[in-house]
């Protein structure tokens, strides 16, 4: 039998930091980005990093990457690597990324952006002096990928919800809500910055802005932390949301378990806000509602394909929710997949991320969300974190 031609495409090779949890979801992103959408650029899996050798050889063979590294230094350095993708914990990626755009790479980072606007604020520089070099940084918000994410974007954009009233969302979880669950990184200032407000209320407030196309002004915050004693864990791995109880040693909790706040948009819309790991039953909850003078949006990660619609221009008789099933062709990102009616889930966010990145480097443009964008979002934690100190007085958060 005959094989098929090699592509004449250009190769982007990716480095990826990184195995655990995001690094599978992102390896599956770059295995089947170019497989669906017609590229301009071919995405090569050059090599991933980890620390432990042996650990990161069996991820390059699970997940399909040519080479494994041991230090991110000697990622950043392949000439086979052109783009670095991070999907560590937050203490690292401020020096990772900083490091990879320095040396001429174009980046995509996880979210959080970093563990501090100080960080985040040395990565939009060091961004922008790439960005003069041709090179892309982008951070992966890639909750904005879901396709009813997208469609209910361009509905507030060309004005079906006509003023905006109200943005209301909630990331709910529950992974955390038994006190024997160990004192994982996630739970650890040092690593991760803040606690459930970093980890799901940087996604919700980036949809939130994302959706009403306007930034948070200013915020009233709670936040909590129930349980404040943990044991430690067995061994030194991340696991993403698992992890064992090493033994009898206990070590304290020194991030939020849940953050509760309200906002003002830039337009004078509220917002309110609920991220919490202790929401008993609720496993990855994301719901969003926004209200306008004309209409209603509704949306729920759970029924993720779906967007629910009320046009309040329509005579009260009539009006009521109805269920937009987002699967059609015309839809964002659907040409690509199946014939309509056929769902889509989790994973294809990530494809849908890498096949945005991979455009935005060939045509050179600003990609969305940028690391300007990541820093804001950071603005917004920070300003929450700032509030709850002072118990909910309203801060405003810096332009
Ligand atoms: N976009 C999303 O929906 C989403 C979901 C989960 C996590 N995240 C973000 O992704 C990032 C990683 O989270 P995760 O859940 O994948 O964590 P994880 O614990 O599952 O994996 C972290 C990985 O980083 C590796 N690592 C840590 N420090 C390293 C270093 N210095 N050099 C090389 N490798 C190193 C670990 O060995 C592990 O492979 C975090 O920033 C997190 O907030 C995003």
């Amino acid at each position: 039998m005959q094989r098929p031609a090699e592509t004449t495409k250009p190769a982007l090779g990716v480095g990826m930091v990184g195995y655990a949890f995001m690094g599978a979801a992102h390896s599956q992103g770059w295995r089947t980005v170019g497989r669906v959408f017609d590229l301009p650029l071919r995405p090569a899996m050059a090599a991933i990093c980890g620390r432990d050798p042996d650990a990161v050889r069996a991820a390059a063979e699970k997940h399909g990457w040519a080479a494994a590294e041991t230090d991110w230094r000697a990622l950043i350095a392949r000439d086979d690597v052109q783009l670095v993708d991070i999907c560590t914990p937050g203490d690292s990626h401020a020096e990772i990324a900083i490091a990879a755009l320095e040396a001429g790479k174009h980046v995509l980072c996880e979210k959080p952006l970093a563990n501090s606007v100080a960080e985040a604020e040395a990565m939009v520089e060091a961004a922008r002096r790439a960005r003069e070099r041709g090179q892309i940084a982008m951070v992966g918000f890639n909750y904005r990928r879901t396709p009813a994410i997208a469609h209910a974007r361009r509905m507030v954009r060309d004005g079906r919800l006509g003023v905006l009233r109200h943005v209301r969302v909630s990331y709910l979880q529950d992974w955390i809500v038994d006190p024997e669950f160990p004192l994982v990184w996630r739970l650890r200032r040092e690593h991760a910055g803040s606690g459930a407000l970093g980890d799901l209320g940087a996604h919700i407030v980036d949809l939130a802005q994302y959706l009403a196309g306007e930034p948070l002004v200013g915020v009233s915050a709670l936040t909590e932390t129930f349980v404040r004693e943990r044991p430690l864990p067995a061994g030194t791995a991340t696991t993403g949301l698992g992890g064992q109880a090493g033994g009898a040693a206990r070590g304290p909790v020194t991030v939020d378990d849940a953050a509760l706040f309200s906002g003002r948009m830039a337009s004078g819309a509220l917002a309110s806000f609920e991220a919490t790991r202790f929401a008993a039953g609720r496993k990855n909850a994301l719901r969003i509602e926004l209200n306008g003078e004309r209409g209603s949006l509704a949306f729920d990660l759970e029924r993720l394909n779906e967007l629910h619609f009320h046009d309040h221009t329509e005579p009260a008789t009539d009006a009521g929710f109805r269920r937009i099933l987002v699967t059609e062709p015309e839809h964002p990102y659907l040409e690509a997949w199946w014939p309509a009616g056929h769902a889509l889930g989790y994973e294809h966010t990530f494809v849908h991320q890498a096949r945005d990145l991979v455009l935005a480097i060939d045509a050179r443009t600003e990609p969305e969300p940028s690391f300007a964008d990541g820093l804001q979002v950071q603005r917004v934690l920070a300003a929450v974190e700032e509030s709850a100190e002072k118990n909910c007085v309203y801060t405003p958060v810096p332009a």
